[in-house]
């Protein structure tokens, strides 16, 4: 009926002469004009209406406040929804038929959760809708049971990035018949999809379920769909390939991602062989896939542009007998980095106008040198060969070898020789990583001095040598320099510019360096990160390190570094800071040197410290202070107590006296690192290819915990899991608190080596957590709390050298410890059926484990490694497990 407006308009431009000739039907077209100006001007009321309560459903569901959530402007200005943005109509019919609805508030939310609704109903008003971009709403999207079943005519669907929750959802998305392009990607679907979905679909050619947690077997329609081109499954739980549909899977295919999965099974690339449009494949992330490439006398008739084959179950003849590889002569990605693929290194890939433009074959058994290629590498923009078993030299013509390349990665190798200055001419070079290998001799100062493209420069472990930075003094580096793990040697210099963007890091631990750390006249505003660790720094600190304004991380532990911490008028903002292991005196004034606003890990450990630690009640924010070996005295305040965030505390070795707050033990532990984005400040950029992706995280050394005359290093997410307090080796007196008991994330507890006295608290077998229990050398008395048999997460336990008596534990986990953990009280007695023992009273004749007099020196050692060792192991356990978890496999190489 709306197809006559046109006529409308044209009685409308003729009315002023019908007005003459007709006033007696005035009020008639006086209506007409109503209508024609409603009419010519506007959309379907419906449609207008609909997407007003489109828009005002996800109104209010932005993160950041009123302003954030709106309709788009133009949506208030006319009636007219044709007109307006984000919207086109059919000339014709003057029906909606694209919706560009994407972020149409305006906000994306920073923590990505769902948040506000619609109701897929809300399409229905729309039936000729060709095109529906609803994406990056982060709306819960609720499709009823007729779905979106009513837009016969709709071929492009896009609900990414808003939440879906359920897989059985996808049935109604079946029906649309029309569909040519679906995506379904990063929608929270949860769940197994129907084996025969999207089944009828058949104009469909891009089809994208990837980031989603679907499981199940992969369902067969999906690779017999007539026309599909792409389809993305990547990154869900899916266990299963359809192999018997395999062997009719649509010959239209382009790209097939089905990476990072749980597949298992075999994936066979004879299913391929009548796919001649294929140019993409990416299975990587299956590591239970058995891939079989090569089949005797089988050419594909396909020529791959992408072929990621990562961490899965492949063929591992892929290059020893190249049928398929040597087939592929337009490869512009090859990713088959982390497959132990072994043999010699496959020089054959760097033919002469090679294609390639990213190479990832990192993390094999790969051998061979870099001199095996030869020609000219014009396209290559990447390559990463680490963690292989690469030797020889680099070759020194290497620049006219990779000219275009803008990341090397040849870390973890044995390649030896020097570092050739041609690498310099690599202009288009942003990352160079050489680390762990056998370099020797000087790193040519071209590559942090006059190259301002480099970003990223890694030298770590070597044996280069020389002067530290040759002697240059003008950084071009603009993110990172790691010169850790060399024999630099010599002073630093002491004028440096430098380059950095925000977040510059220098990391010159464990080398040479000597002299005094003068940075008075360095110019370095976006150095956050500093590291020198572990050198041979001497004198005093200068009061200069105060205009290091940027810095946020200082570890310039283990030198020989004397004198008292400089006063800054405004102290740094440091999260980290390492001193341990100096000569340092004096006392730690509060907010002196460093802010007590930002520390979040304080080690000060081995130095000559003095004065009382009132001043830690200040640090607000502080997770971890190490302030072990130095000679603090005082007594520990109760107002050590309202540090909330405090995790690890280690105060053994001091002179403190007096009693154990007993408040301690309503440390709360609170916050996790992720929580408060702590640690997370030194990732905040990082480098994304095809097949390669970098993030320039600081490589924290981590913070230590000594326990047992062990230390142990930890990072990240140790300081999320672990809670400990040592005490050790002071003065303390006084009963043990038995509000310590309420600390039931508590991993350790070490109050050995005091004057404490009285009992062990009962209250203690409330410590669910705790693997190292040290109570030794004190002067407690009584029994040992027949409770404590109820701890069941003990590595490490001692009550030795007190004055406990009655019964040695016979039940639970105390009953596994020997005699070193009990030795040295006069009283304790082994437990036997119907003795006074095994009621828990007290003792009446001599223990026949009395260790000897003057035993106790020589047995601490022994006793000492031997709990340690136990503790190291499930330590390790735990750390690695979490490394795993969140980081995969390169980061625990690098524990
Ligand atoms: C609809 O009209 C607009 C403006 O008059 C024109 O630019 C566009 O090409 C037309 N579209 C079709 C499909 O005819
Ligand atoms: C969606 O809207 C339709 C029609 O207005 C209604 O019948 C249905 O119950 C709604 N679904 C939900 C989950 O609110
Ligand atoms: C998904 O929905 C189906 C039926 O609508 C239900 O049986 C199933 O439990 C749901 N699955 C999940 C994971 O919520
Ligand atoms: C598949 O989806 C993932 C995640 O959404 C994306 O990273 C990847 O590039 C996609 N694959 C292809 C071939 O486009
Ligand atoms: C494969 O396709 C052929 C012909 O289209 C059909 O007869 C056969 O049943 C299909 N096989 C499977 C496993 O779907
Ligand atoms: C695959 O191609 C072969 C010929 O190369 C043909 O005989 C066969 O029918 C094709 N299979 C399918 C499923 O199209
Ligand atoms: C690669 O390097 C060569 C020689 O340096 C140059 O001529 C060519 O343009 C570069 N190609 C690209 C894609 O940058
Ligand atoms: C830091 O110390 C100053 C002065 O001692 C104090 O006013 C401030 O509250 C402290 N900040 C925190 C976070 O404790
Ligand atoms: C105590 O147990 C440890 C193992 O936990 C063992 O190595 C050690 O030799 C034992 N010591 C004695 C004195 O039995």
């Amino acid at each position: 009926m709306y197809a006559g407006a046109p006529d409308f308009r044209g009685i409308h431009l003729r009315r002023p002469d019908h007005l003459k000739m007709a006033m007696a039907v005035r009020g008639c077209v006086l209506l007409l004009l109503l209508a024609v100006s409603h009419v010519s001007d506007a959309c379907f009321t419906e449609e207008r209406i609909a997407l007003l309560q489109i828009s005002v459903s996800l109104l209010g569901t932005s993160t950041t406040g009123a302003s954030a959530g709106r309709t788009p402007p133009t949506w208030l200005a006319t009636d007219d929804c044709c007109s307006w943005e984000r919207v086109a109509c059919s000339n014709d019919t003057r029906r909606v038929t694209r919706l560009h609805l994407s972020v149409l508030n305006g906000d994306l939310p920073e923590d990505s959760v769902c948040r506000g609704k619609l109701n897929s109903t809300a399409f229905s008003a729309f039936p000729e809708l060709q095109f529906l971009d609803f994406s990056m709403n982060y709306a819960f999207f609720i499709l009823g049971s007729d779905g979106l079943a009513g837009l016969s005519k709709l071929r492009h669907l896009d609900l990414s990035y808003n939440c879906f929750m359920n897989a059985s959802y996808t049935e109604s998305l079946g029906r649309l018949v029309s569909l040519e392009v679906l995506h379904l990607e990063f929608t929270a679907m949860v769940g197994t999809l129907p084996a025969s979905v999207f089944k009828n679909l058949r104009v469909l050619q891009e089809l994208d379920l990837s980031n989603n947690q679907l499981t199940g077997n992969l369902p067969a329609s999906l690779f017999t769909l007539p026309r599909i081109e792409h389809l993305n499954v990547s990154q869900n739980l899916f266990e299963g390939i359809p192999w018997s549909s395999m062997s009719n899977i649509s010959s239209s295919f382009r790209t097939l991602d089905i990476s990072m999965n749980k597949l298992s099974g075999n994936f066979s690339f004879h299913w391929l062989r009548n796919l001649t449009n294929l140019e993409k494949i990416n299975l990587s992330g299956n590591v239970q896939l058995a891939i079989g490439v090569n089949f005797p006398g089988w050419t594909p008739p396909f020529q791959l542009k992408e072929l990621l084959l990562s961490d899965c179950g492949i063929d591992k003849s892929i290059f020893a007998e190249p049928h398929f590889l040597r087939t592929q002569n337009c490869l512009e990605v090859l990713d088959l980095s982390n497959n132990s693929l072994s043999g010699s290194f496959p020089s054959w890939l760097f033919a002469p106008h090679s294609t390639l433009l990213y190479l990832n074959i990192g993390n094999n058994l790969l051998s061979g040198s870099l001199d095996q290629i030869i020609s000219a590498q014009t396209n290559l923009l990447a390559i990463s060969l680490s963690l292989n078993r690469i030797s020889g030299h680099l070759p020194a013509n290497i620049s006219s070898i990779f000219p275009n390349a803008t990341l090397l990665d040849f870390s973890g190798n044995t390649i030896a020789g020097e570092i050739p200055s041609g690498l310099c001419n690599i202009s288009s070079m942003e990352y160079l990583d050489l680390s762990n290998n056998n370099l020797s001799g000087e790193l040519p100062s071209c590559l942090f001095a006059d190259h301002p493209i480099l970003k990223t420069l890694k030298v770590s472990n070597n044996k280069l040598g020389g002067p530290v930075l040759g002697g240059k003094n003008n950084l071009s580096i603009r993110w990172e320099i790691y010169l850790d793990g060399n024999n630099f040697e010599g002073e630093l210099p002491r004028y440096l510019t430098g380059n950095f963007e925000y977040t510059g890091t220098m990391d010159f631990h464990g080398n040479k360096l000597s002299g005094k750390l003068d940075v008075s006249l360095w110019i370095l505003p976006n150095l956050w990160t500093l590291n020198l660790a572990s050198n041979s720094l001497t004198g005093e600190i200068d009061a200069s390190i105060c205009s290091l304004t940027g810095i946020k991380l200082l570890d310039i532990s283990n030198n020989n570094i004397s004198g008292s911490l400089p006063n800054c008028n405004n102290p740094l903002e440091l999260l980290f800071l390492n001193m341990s292991g100096n000569l340092l005196s004096g006392d730690i004034a509060p907010h002196g040197f460093f802010s007590n606003a930002t520390v979040t890990a304080l080690d000060l450990s081995y130095n000559q410290f003095t004065g009382n630690i009132d001043w830690i009640q200040t640090l607000g924010t502080v997770r971890y202070i190490s302030l072990g070996s130095n000679k603090f005295n005082g007594q520990i305040s109760p107002n050590l107590c309202v540090l909330q965030y405090l995790r690890v505390i280690d105060l053994s070795d001091n002179q403190l006296s007096g009693p154990l707050p007993p408040c301690i033990g309503d440390l709360s532990f609170q916050g996790t690192s992720s929580g408060l984005n702590y640690w997370n400040l030194f990732c905040g950029r990082g480098i994304q290819y095809p097949a390669f992706r970098y993030t320039s995280c600081y490589d924290q050394r981590g913070f230590r915990f000594f326990t047992k005359y062990n230390l142990y290093t930890y990072r990240q997410n140790f300081i999320d899991m672990f809670h400990g307090l040592d005490f050790s080796k002071n003065m303390l007196s006084g009963e043990i608190p038995p509000e310590l008991g309420h600390l039931t994330d508590l991993k350790a507890l070490n109050l050995s080596h005091n004057n404490f006295v009285g009992k062990i608290p009962a209250s203690f077998a409330n410590m669910s957590e705790i693997e190292s229990l040290d109570l030794s050398h004190n002067k407690l008395s009584g029994a040992i709390p027949r409770q404590l048999s109820q701890l069941s997460s003990l590595a490490v336990f001692s009550v030795a050298y007190n004055n406990l008596s009655g019964c040695l534990p016979d039940a639970g986990q105390l009953s596994l410890f020997n005699m070193t953990s009990f030795e040295g009280n006069m009283d304790l007695r082994e437990a036997s059926p119907g003795s006074v023992c095994a009621a828990g009273s007290s003792p009446d004749g001599p223990s026949r484990w009395q260790p000897g007099a003057g035993g106790e020196e020589a047995r601490d050692p022994a006793l000492y490694a031997v709990s340690a060792a136990s503790f190291v192991l499930s330590f390790w356990a735990t750390v690695g497990f979490i490394f795993c978890h969140s980081y995969g496999q390169r980061m625990v190489l690098k524990l």
